[in-house]
């Protein structure tokens, strides 16, 4: 796999797979980042005369109804401002491509929507991808955000076409390497986010290269609860294993896990900010409000990953926007990750005060974590040669 940036690519049919999984609410994107960070090597492939046809996902399909919730169509909505393209809205009919000669670009609808009714895109079906690939003559991986999933329109093409990395990914692999090349230290990672379930092999991984972790956000609830505390009726893992494994990480890292003994709960309808220990067995956590500024002061490096509590909604923004704050006092290099945490980071006007800001969540996540991602590994395994 070559990089983009190095090679030259001109009239040539490109499939290019963008990330273009977008928060949106009421037919309106709220974060158009992606698209934004998307659009160079989208203008770049198009003014080198060559036909492009755009693929992506959009959220997560697993029925009808699902597919009917999320359509690309609203993203090729806003792409028309930036470039002149046709929407093809079946990903598994593109004869479009060949029908309509006088356009050039080509936005193919949600990949995902074909794991419905029988999955193909996400366990990486090769006909689906010989078939995608047929309609080109290069593929260009441009989608940072997808290259944990190794599915057929992030990997599969690969081993049917010439694979080049776009200029996001490219950016995105330099940006990172000081986190994952794991130099700096003290190296403080934060995280936060709904579920532990997913993230707990991630928390595993990642307190093996970092200094301090600093729990927030629903994820903390289950540490909270293993550790013998009242998190009353807050969201908890169920999952025996995951359990296991957060009792394992308590006990193995008592000096490195850290977290803010603020939180924002609902008790009876009302909303207070208590101490744990003050937590009721009917409470519902909603933030948490992780004070730690003196923490923080010792990073020389500082990944954060994850809102500290449901930050769209003013009664629980504090905990998120306090660590942002706490964030931007530092003088350590601070990377944020996660579509989420980017979000809140922009709405918050901390758009251009960290080191970096990653397109990824997951992706970011294992990156740092692990120091590879699925889908670069199966095409490096896999993809023909260039
Ligand atoms: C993301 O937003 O992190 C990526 O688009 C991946 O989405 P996924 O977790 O649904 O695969």
């Amino acid at each position: 796999m070559k990089a983009l940036s190095e090679s030259t690519i001109t009239n040539k049919k490109v499939l290019l797979r963008c990330d273009f999984n977008v928060t949106y609410k009421d037919g309106t994107i709220i974060d158009d980042s992606k698209i934004q960070k998307s659009l160079e090597t989208i203008k770049h492939l198009l003014d080198n005369n060559n036909k492009v046809i755009i693929f992506s996902h959009l959220g997560r399909v697993k029925t009808e109804e699902d597919k009917a919730n999320n359509s690309l169509a609203i993203v090729y909505e806003y792409l028309k401002d930036y470039i002149e393209l046709e929407f093809i809205n079946n990903p598994l009919d593109l004869s479009k491509v060949t029908d309509v000669t006088n356009c050039n670009c080509f936005l193919v609808e949600n990949t995902r929507w074909t794991d419905v009714p029988e999955k193909k895109e996400s366990v990486n079906d090769l006909d689906l991808a010989k078939y995608w690939a047929s309609f080109g003559d290069v593929f260009v991986i441009d989608a940072f955000a997808s290259l944990h999933r190794a599915h057929s329109s992030t990997a599969g093409i690969s081993k049917y076409l010439p694979t080049y990395y776009g200029f996001l990914v490219e950016k995105e692999l330099n940006n990172l390497e000081p986190l994952v090349n794991n130099e700096l230290h003290p190296f403080i990672v934060i995280m936060g986010g709904a579920k532990v379930d997913d993230k707990i092999k991630i928390i595993e991984s990642i307190l093996k290269k970092c200094d301090k972790l600093i729990l927030t956000g629903g994820i903390l609830n289950t540490f909270l609860k293993v550790s013998g505390k009242n998190v009353g009726q807050s969201l908890v893992s169920k999952e025996e294993d995951v359990l296991e494994s957060v009792r394992r990480v308590l006990n193995n890292n008592k000096e490195k896990l850290f977290f803010g003994d603020k939180f924002v709960i609902k008790r009876n309808g009302e909303i207070l900010t208590v101490s744990l220990k003050d937590i009721q067995d009917g409470d519902i956590i909603y933030d948490n409000i992780p004070n730690l500024l003196d923490i923080l002061n010792d990073g020389k490096i500082i990944f954060y990953n994850g809102t500290c509590g449901k930050y769209e909604e003013k009664e629980y923004e504090f905990g998120t926007l306090q660590l942002l704050k706490d964030l931007n006092d530092t003088s350590a290099s601070v990377f944020i990750g996660g579509g989420d945490t980017v979000g809140a980071t922009i709405k918050f006007g901390y758009k251009d005060s960290f080191k970096y800001l990653s397109s990824g969540g997951g992706a970011t996540l294992e990156y740092v974590a692990f120091g590879s991602l699925k889908a670069l590994d199966w095409i490096k395994e896999n993809g023909v040669e260039n």
